[in-house]
């Protein structure tokens, strides 16, 4: 058995996408199993870019099954549109390489509306969202009243329970104003999606357990990251799924995935785009220079990241939660260039010192870092594919990280090019020991 787990180990968009496709070449099934077209996944193919929000990386190389499993929340609008972008590209996507659980859960239109809304009754608490209704979505299914995929093939049924849901939500939607579509105007939009989505509909547990009999590799392709879990990111500001490797098991049904190998996602340095805490966050010249040479605006919302020092201690808490093995370190290159470099080491509140950050928000809104400083490299390192052919002091960087988060850098990104990445280790191996 060979499955490798790629999730990210900060706060989302650590380059995962561009690490799967490029992992993908190697693996037969490429996995989503949580989140949903919150998820905004950029690939740099030569000069052609592709974002992907809810289809998994792999789709965009031949011969590859690429699978949404049931802890993904599906927009169809979302799905489609996604879809049908790739088809006008070039990009086939058949029941014979793409496959979706036919247990997920549904987002319907109401469910954006919603997120907005409550986000408008935030005010400054807000979390930032998407406004995807990924949260009122996931709600919805812990609470046993969501439309799933396998309901969209009896109209009857169908209604009912969109009449249910809606009347769940009608009193808090009439109470903030807000026009949504009628119970039959939203089943009659489903029964039209359904012709299109239900021929790639399966039992997906099944077909990877076929898969993982057959020996076939199986990359999980994680959304969000460690530090935006549901239970162990900086809650309330966080996503409303587990975006730990654990879950790659639950949200697709592939018990076997247990002795794979983690993957943990890190960028050079950290970037959130939403509310919530961040120590290690530059809110001055650095930071601005960061954002613009990382080119950190959020694929789905278009937002500015937020841009800080890399935060040992997160990721190291990260490695420790997600039972990651081994590290990707991506966006070297981002920080050629620069005299120093800070790596965040501990945390000083109310004067006294932690090296784990505590979960009380209040806490963690005054953790102040306690930095450890390094020199930066003047050389280039972009487009670099050999380890020997990089800087001493990147090398030296990369050593301290391994040592701070305990874990090993087994591959690096150095540009946004799909073939730009130095491999130490093949994850794919070490997944087989
Ligand atoms: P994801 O959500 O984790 O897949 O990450 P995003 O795609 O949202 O954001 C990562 C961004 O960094 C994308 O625009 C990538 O093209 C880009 N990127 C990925 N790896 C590198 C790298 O090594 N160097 C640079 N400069 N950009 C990178
Ligand atoms: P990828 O997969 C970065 C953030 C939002 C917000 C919080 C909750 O591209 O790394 P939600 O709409 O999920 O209820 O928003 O989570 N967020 C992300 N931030 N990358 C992502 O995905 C994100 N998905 C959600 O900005 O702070
Ligand atoms: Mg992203």
């Amino acid at each position: 058995m060979s499955s490798v787990i790629v999730m990210g180990a900060q706060w989302g968009d650590e380059g995962k996408g561009k690490v799967v496709d490029w992992l993908s070449d190697r693996a037969d099934y490429v996995v989503r199993f949580q989140g949903g077209h919150n998820a905004g996944h950029t690939l740099m193919i030569g000069n052609e870019e592709y974002k992907l929000s809810l289809l998994p990386s792999g789709i965009l190389r031949k011969n590859k099954m690429a699978v949404i499993g049931n802890g993904v929340v599906i927009d169809p609008t979302a799905l489609l549109n996604e879809m049908a972008g790739l088809q006008k590209r070039g990009v086939a996507i058949t029941p014979d390489n793409f496959m979706i659980a036919e247990n997920a859960v549904l987002i319907l239109p109401i469910h954006s509306l919603i997120d907005k809304a409550r986000e408008q009754l935030r005010g400054v608490g807000k979390i930032g969202t998407t406004g995807r209704g990924i949260g009122p979505a996931y709600e919805d299914k812990i609470a046993r009243r969501a439309v799933r995929l396998c309901d969209l093939t009896d109209g009857a049924e169908l209604k009912k329970q969109v009449s249910a849901l809606v009347a769940h939500h009608d009193i808090f939607l009439k109470t903030m104003n807000i026009d949504y579509p009628s119970v039959d105007a939203m089943t009659d939009e489903l029964l039209k999606q359904a012709k299109i989505i239900l021929p790639f509909v399966k039992p997906v547990w099944r077909e990877l357990d076929k898969a993982d009999e057959a020996q076939k590799k199986i990359l999980f392709e994680g959304a969000q990251g460690l530090w935006l879990d549901i239970d162990h990111g900086t809650y309330p500001f966080v996503t409303s799924s587990a975006t730990a490797a654990g879950n790659a098991i639950l949200g697709s049904g592939l018990g076997a995935a247990f002795n794979g190998y983690c993957l943990g996602i890190v960028k050079a340095y950290a970037t959130r785009v939403g509310s919530g805490p961040f120590p290690t966050e530059l809110l001055d010249a650095t930071g601005e220079l960061l954002g613009q040479k990382g080119r950190e605006f959020g694929t789905v919302t278009g937002r500015k990241r937020r841009c800080g020092w890399f935060d040992a201690v997160m990721v190291r808490q990260s490695c420790k939660i997600a039972g990651i093995h081994g590290l990707v370190l991506t966006k070297m290159d981002v920080l050629d260039g620069m005299e120093k470099l800070m790596i965040g080491i501990g945390y000083d509140i109310d004067g006294k010192q932690y090296d784990y950050l505590p979960a009380s928000p209040a806490l963690q809104c005054r953790a102040k870092p306690i930095y450890e400083e390094m020199a930066g490299w003047q050389e280039s390192t972009r487009g670099t594919r050999k380890f020997r052919d990089l800087p001493a002091n990147a090398v030296k960087y990369v050593k301290r990280l391994e040592e701070l988060t305990t874990r090993p850098i087994t591959l690096l990104s150095t540009s946004p090019e799909r073939d730009d990445m130095i491999m130490v280790e093949d994850p794919f191996v070490m997944a087989n020991r």
